[in-house]
């Protein structure tokens, strides 16, 4: 895509944004990141917008009294970019419909868990709670239902003994700092679409997730 244009959101600490960054700079993403917003102040992500030279921008959702007002001005915020692609990475507000009808199909995000496995928060723990033998990470595009939307990448970890969650939650992100600049990079190379809520890769509509394992990729299909 020429000059393909991303716009981040984010709430926290920005170590997926962080991973975005560097493959931007590397040259791995063919893609240009216009601007970095956060719906907190304190989001330690700002600064690693900053220093990188990317337009660091806060929309304050609790200066607005509804989420559809805070929406639409996040809309605002985000539409003066122009994005091609909207990644939440770490972005801790449910979006109303309004929001992901605007950007049909072009809003990804990351969820630590094995989509449509441990939906919501405290996945970690949740799958420790669980007995599980394997977690992971899914980068996924938004659609309505919360972290429901086409899944495009898995990666799986194992859980191990002694394994707590901020334990694992570190053996996850490890992880995803690899699968969601890989995403972002096929949408950069107009390789991955979103079609009618299927994903759609290299022209083909995939039946179900790719995997991420022993650092290659793999194809259910
Ligand atoms: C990650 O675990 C991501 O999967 C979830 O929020 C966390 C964000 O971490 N959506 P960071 O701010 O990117 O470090």
């Amino acid at each position: 895509m020429a000059d393909c244009k991303l716009v981040v959101l984010i709430s926290g600490t920005g170590s997926n944004l962080q991973a975005i960054i560097d493959a931007v700079a590397s040259g791995q993403i063919p893609a240009t990141i216009a601007a970095v917003i956060s719906n907190r102040e304190q989001a330690g992500g700002l600064q690693r917008a900053s220093k990188a030279g990317i337009p660091a921008v806060v929309v304050d959702h609790t200066k607005y009294d509804s989420r559809d007002s805070f929406d639409a001005a996040l809309m605002q915020a985000i539409d003066q970019y122009a994005p091609d692609l909207v990644i939440l990475a770490g972005f801790m507000r449910i979006l109303s419909e309004a929001f992901v009808a605007h950007y049909n199909q072009r809003i990804v995000n990351i969820h630590p868990s094995l989509l449509p496995d441990l939906k919501g928060l405290h996945t970690h723990q949740r799958a420790l709670d669980a007995g599980y033998h394997k977690h992971g990470a899914s980068v996924h595009f938004v659609n309505n239902e919360l972290d429901s939307g086409a899944v495009v990448l898995q990666a799986e970890v194992d859980i191990l003994p002694g394994d707590d969650a901020d334990i694992l939650a570190a053996r996850v992100l490890e992880q995803e700092h690899i699968i969601y600049p890989l995403v972002v990079q096929w949408f950069a190379e107009q390789r991955l679409s979103c079609d009618n809520d299927r994903v759609v890769f290299d022209g083909t509509a995939l039946e179900s997730p790719l995997l991420w394992k022993n650092q290659s990729l793999e194809y259910a299909n």
